[in-house]
């Protein structure tokens, strides 16, 4: 039996909530005082699965400190919901940024290290799908949307001339073998700076993504690549633009977390973590294309820049 959808803010005790900074998904934020402090409610409307999946994992992993409890979930035909302690004093890694130190970023990246569980080694076919789907339909994708710009002529960014986007998704292709030496483990899936609360000085994984056809420790990784080498969400948020952070010098978070990979998963980790920076990168572009139009092209030549990077540093190996 469904049970009745939860009241959309107009209960006396269900109040709305904006959290601004880091919400893209579209949910809803509803705030419930109790004696045992603030509970948020995060819902979404419309396909319920992708939030249920993620209330599935946060429960089946709330043996780990760093994984928020979860409770109450409420389901209906077409809406779904959860309940979790709304942490008020908690910042987002991204806005929080400056106040992490060498310490709490190895605490976060010993987490990351505490999920995993490998499985299998990533099959070919996996890889060739995972592309497929991520990588070549979403480009194809968004260039079919947006006719000012030739798939397959040569880009032009801040003077520089870069390959064009159908040479740099056949080039990456044809190193798709690169990716075969990962091992599926279990992961977060979606572990942005902003996907990482920190509440008294200790992480918080919150809003997983269980929905990676490839899922090793590389694609974790790769998101706080996106972070902390492309300064992701400064971009979303008009903060930078891709000049800005061509030169920007490294992050030092991001040495870091380069020099972890390189002493934990060698060359060969460091070279697939960069691979899948570039797909997630790419499998976003379709998503900023409708809700940032106005920074497509800046996203779009991030993804260039990127590319260009990343074969060049393969073609040197
Ligand atoms: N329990 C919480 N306590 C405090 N802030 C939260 C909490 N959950 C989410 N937030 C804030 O709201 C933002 C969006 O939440 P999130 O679950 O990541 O939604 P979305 O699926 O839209 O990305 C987060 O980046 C964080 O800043
Ligand atoms: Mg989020």
């Amino acid at each position: 039996m469904s049970q009745a959808p939860i009241s959309r803010g107009n209960s006396k005790d269900l109040k709305p909530i904006d959290l601004k900074v880091g919400n893209c998904s579209g949910a809803k934020f509803y705030i419930k005082e109790t004696p045992s402090g603030p509970i948020l409610r995060k819902e979404f409307i419309g396909n319920t699965k992708k939030l249920k999946d993620q209330f599935n994992w946060l429960k089946n992993h709330s043996e780990f400190t760093f994984i928020p409890k979860v409770s109450n979930p409420i389901e209906s035909v077409d809406s779904f919901s959860y309940e979790m302690t709304y942490y008020e004093n908690a910042k987002n890694a991204h806005e929080g940024l400056g106040e992490i130190d060498e310490n709490l970023f190895l605490e976060i990246l010993s987490s990351i290290e505490q999920l995993k569980r490998e499985k299998e080694v990533v099959s070919q076919e996996q890889i060739d799908f995972y592309l497929k789907h991520k990588l070549d339909k979403k480009l194809l994708q968004c260039f079919q949307n947006h006719k000012a710009r030739d798939f397959a002529g040569t880009n032009l960014i801040q003077g520089q001339e870069y390959p064009s986007v159908a040479q740099l998704i056949q080039d990456l292709n044809s190193y798709s073998y690169i990716l075969k030496e990962g091992k599926n483990s279990e992961i977060h899936g979606d572990l942005t700076l902003e996907n990482i609360l920190i509440d008294s000085k200790k992480p918080l994984f919150i809003d997983p993504n269980g929905e990676n056809a490839v899922s090793t420790i590389e694609v974790e990784l790769a998101k706080l690549f996106q972070s902390l080498n492309s300064s992701y969400e400064d971009l979303s948020l008009d903060k930078l633009k891709v000049s800005d952070i061509m030169a920007l010098k490294d992050h030092e978070l991001f040495i870091i977390l380069k020099n972890y990979i390189l002493k934990n998963y060698g060359d060969g980790g460091l070279l697939r973590t960069y691979f899948h920076e570039l797909i997630h990168l790419a499998r976003l572009l379709p998503y900023k294309q409708i809700n940032l139009g106005h920074q497509y092209d800046d996203f779009l030549d991030l993804f260039i820049i990127r590319s260009h990077q990343f074969l060049t540093m393969v073609k040197e190996k």
